[in-house]
């Protein structure tokens, strides 16, 4: 990917400032995030829905980019489950019951077993990961997400050779969540990853947001994020993963093949059939005047996510 198509900011600090300076900026911008100064209102907000404190090791793996308002990453969200408007999830996701939680692991794996939201807590030191996340509708965020690399779990499983993909299959209750009784998308919603691209280090077993565990509507207690795909390959609220030699069926490939392929990887120059996906709009910097930003191959991370798919035809594996 040619540099010119990126602007400073997008890319990772570690790559761009020296590293003293990036370690005094990390370092102030812990002390703002104790304070809280650059986002007003999470402590309020967070401690009003009753959330815990799930802190993280700061990772150099973050963007630099200014985080979206606490207010904007709990109110804004797509979780079909509690309904279909960006403002349902926060209203409906209180019936979610996110203890006793257990994920199960299985398919092509030598130790096939079922982890407890505890054990997947301590799977590895906690890290605070502030990433992009690009919907494909057309509208961005930058979280500070909790968690672990997903490498952690897929090692203490053991993949046998025939693992090609992972299937991440969410909770489907009735009794919880009021949208399953809506076709809009056949439940649970499934999405897979290819084996590499779940062991990438980006790849993100996550359990809290903005130093708390996850609010209900974001995915409790534990969701995947996978930085340079569309949001909707990160799946939420998990209870089953499997490893499978055959490439998974997802929930929006099955629902529209033609719009959702199985990669998803953010790409400015494969258009939705519907819209483009040239631009988009930043959550919480909404105005009148506020310019559209460039979506970026990758949604910026091209160096270190490429040359996964060297060779493909990215128009075509869209
Ligand atoms: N996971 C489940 N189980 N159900 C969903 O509807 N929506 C996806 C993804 N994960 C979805 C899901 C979509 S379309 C996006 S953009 C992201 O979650 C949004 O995550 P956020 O609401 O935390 O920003």
């Amino acid at each position: 990917m040619p540099k010119r198509h990126f602007r400073a900011d997008d890319l990772l600090p570690s790559e761009i400032t020296p590293r003293h300076v990036f370690e005094q900026r990390r370092r102030l911008l812990k002390s703002a995030a104790a304070g809280l100064a650059f986002a007003p209102g999470v402590d309020a907000l967070a401690q009003a829905a009753g959330a815990q404190k799930l802190p993280g090791r700061q990772s150099g793996l973050s963007t630099m980019e200014k985080t979206t308002p606490y207010k904007d990453v709990v109110s804004y969200n797509n979780f079909y489950e509690f309904g279909t408007e960006k403002d349902d999830p926060a209203r409906n996701a209180h019936t979610l019951k996110t203890r006793p939680w257990t994920v199960k692991v299985e398919g092509e794996v030598l130790k096939p077993r079922e982890f407890d939201i505890d054990e997947l807590l301590t799977l590895a030191p906690l890290e605070e990961r502030i990433y992009r996340l690009r919907c494909v509708e057309g509208w961005s965020m930058v979280i500070p997400w909790v968690g672990v690399p997903l490498s952690e779990l897929i090692r203490r499983v053991e993949p046998t050779g025939n693992a090609k993909y992972v299937e991440f299959v969410t909770l489907a209750d009735r009794a919880q969540m009021p949208g399953l009784s809506s076709p809009v998308l056949s439940w649970p919603y499934v999405e897979g990853l290819r084996i590499d691209e779940a062991n990438h280090p980006l790849t993100l077993l996550t359990m809290g947001l903005y130093g708390e565990v996850l609010p209900k509507q974001s995915g409790a207690p534990v969701r995947i994020v996978v930085p340079w795909k569309y949001g909707f390959k990160s799946g939420k609220s998990i209870v089953r993963i499997r490893f499978v030699e055959k490439q998974p069926i997802t929930s929006w490939n099955r629902a529209a093949p033609q719009e959702y392929g199985f990669y998803s990887n953010v790409n400015p120059d494969v258009s939705h059939p519907r819209w483009s996906q040239a631009t988009e709009r930043r959550i919480g910097e909404d105005g009148f005047l506020q310019r559209k930003r460039k979506t970026l191959m990758f949604n910026g991370y091209g160096e270190q996510v490429a040359s996964l798919y060297a060779g493909m035809d990215l128009k075509r594996f869209f």
